[in-house]
């Protein structure tokens, strides 16, 4: 049997499912999915465990299934992070340079690291993530990867992602609890932007979104760097309980007719048929159009694409993503959501679906498990610095920091 060590497993423990993909290293050294399994969320609420025993069975069930596909057993998981608890906000940080004949050293770039990181933080906070965006030396910006320049001072600025120290720690007792270690935590968005955006994308200047169940995760990029991350607590499952509220019928069933016959986009609705609404309390079933419908789910689409419109602005970078929107997440299959998104957006918008592991299969292949995917290719870049150097593009600046973000993301 292939060592322990060639696997790499994401496990991301969303709102409506948890999902574990086990990857395996083939000899060319590429990541190839060898197990998965996936099975319905219970004691999660808007991407925080508030049931720890349920959230514990989802993950049990979705780890044993994973295991059964490759035919091995679950050690360590990279498990995502999620919720409004989440904050970022960007550092800078500055130091005079140590090294021999002013020679800029590995230990000069952790020393400025760590003064970006030295910000005072409510005691029941902490840091998950310090991202390097780019390093200045004596005044000189845009510089990726400042090991062996010569200067005197050197800066960086960085992107930090706090969380509630408690709302982390339940996700990873958890994890825990179903006989899995955590080798790390990774803000959702992240993951999924690790397996939707390219080097090009982040160059250019792109918003990546992963629209789920409970919330609608943020993260922008600009000149290759990360720049702001955000979490709405809003997501489809919202869709679906206006669709339950305004048709009066259950929750199952305004999910199974959301995905049948929901659109986003009342303009799309060539032929308004009409479906049958099985009511609640014994009540005679109802006929719906397909209009009356997307009256339902319109508004809500539109608001939850207006936050992300109004989140992006108010953190000054509307101007900066030329690359566009990047859409993701399970909520995004529904009809019409990408014509509001255009519309809103006044900025190209295309679907990101999950890419950068072998044998996925059709299965994987969807914009639902973006994250799921990004957690194992995330895992796999940060902790392993072979991977980082096959990874890295053409662009220098790209390259520098991918040594950076390898031991500290
Ligand atoms: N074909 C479809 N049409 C419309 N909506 C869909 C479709 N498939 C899935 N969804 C919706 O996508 C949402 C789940 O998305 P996803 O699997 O990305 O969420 P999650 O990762 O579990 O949650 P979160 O990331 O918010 O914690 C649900 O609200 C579901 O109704
Ligand atoms: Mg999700």
């Amino acid at each position: 049997m292939a060592k322990k060590n060639k696997y790499v497993v994401g496990l991301d423990v969303g709102t409506t499912k948890t999902c574990a993909i086990i990857c395996e290293l083939n000899d060319r050294e590429q990541l190839e999915v060898v197990g998965m399994g996936t099975a319905e969320s219970k004691g999660l609420r808007k991407g925080v465990v508030v049931n720890l025993d349920a959230a514990v069975s989802s993950i049990k069930k979705a780890v044993e299934d994973a295991e059964k596909g490759a035919g091995t057993a679950v050690e360590s998981v990279f498990v995502g992070l999620s919720g409004v608890h989440v904050k970022s906000f960007n550092s800078r940080g500055a130091v005079a340079v140590n090294g021999h004949n002013r020679e800029i050293a590995k230990e000069d770039i952790r020393r400025v690291i760590e003064t970006a990181k030295a910000v005072s933080l409510p005691t029941d906070r902490e840091i998950v993530h310090v991202l390097p965006q780019e390093f200045v030396v004596d005044g000189q910006d845009g510089i990726g990867d400042p090991l062996g320049l010569l200067g005197t001072r050197l800066e960086v600025n960085c992107h930090i992602i706090t969380s509630s120290t408690t709302a982390a720690q339940n996700i990873v007792t958890a994890v825990n609890r179903s006989g899995i270690i955590v080798a790390d935590t990774v803000l959702q968005q992240l993951a999924a932007a690790e397996s939707t955006l390219t080097a090009d994308d982040k160059e250019l200047g792109v918003a990546c979104v992963d629209i789920g169940g409970g919330t609608t995760d943020l993260a922008v990029y600009t000149q290759g760097a990360i720049r702001h991350t955000s979490i709405l607590p809003l997501g489809g499952d919202q869709i679906t309980n206006d669709i339950a509220v305004g048709l009066r019928t259950t929750i199952p069933e305004a999910e199974k007719i959301k995905r049948q016959y929901g659109c986003a986009c009342s303009t799309l609705i060539e032929d308004d048929v009409a479906f049958e609404v099985p009511s609640v309390g014994g009540r005679q079933p109802k006929s719906i159009s397909k209009k009356i419908l997307c009256e339902i789910i319109q508004p809500r689409v539109e608001e939850i694409i207006i936050l992300v419109k109004e989140d992006i602005k108010q953190a000054g970078l509307e101007k900066s993503i030329g690359g566009g929107v990047v859409l993701t997440g399970g909520t995004v299959l529904l009809a019409g959501l990408f014509d509001i998104a255009e519309q809103t957006f006044d900025l190209p918008v295309r679907q990101g679906m999950p890419a950068g592991i072998a044998k996925m299969g059709g299965a994987l292949t969807t914009p639902a498990y973006s994250t799921a995917i990004g957690l194992v290719l995330y895992g796999y870049r940060t902790h392993t610095h072979r991977w980082a150097k096959a990874q890295a593009n053409g662009s220098l600046f790209s390259k520098g920091m991918s040594w950076i973000r390898n031991r500290l993301s």
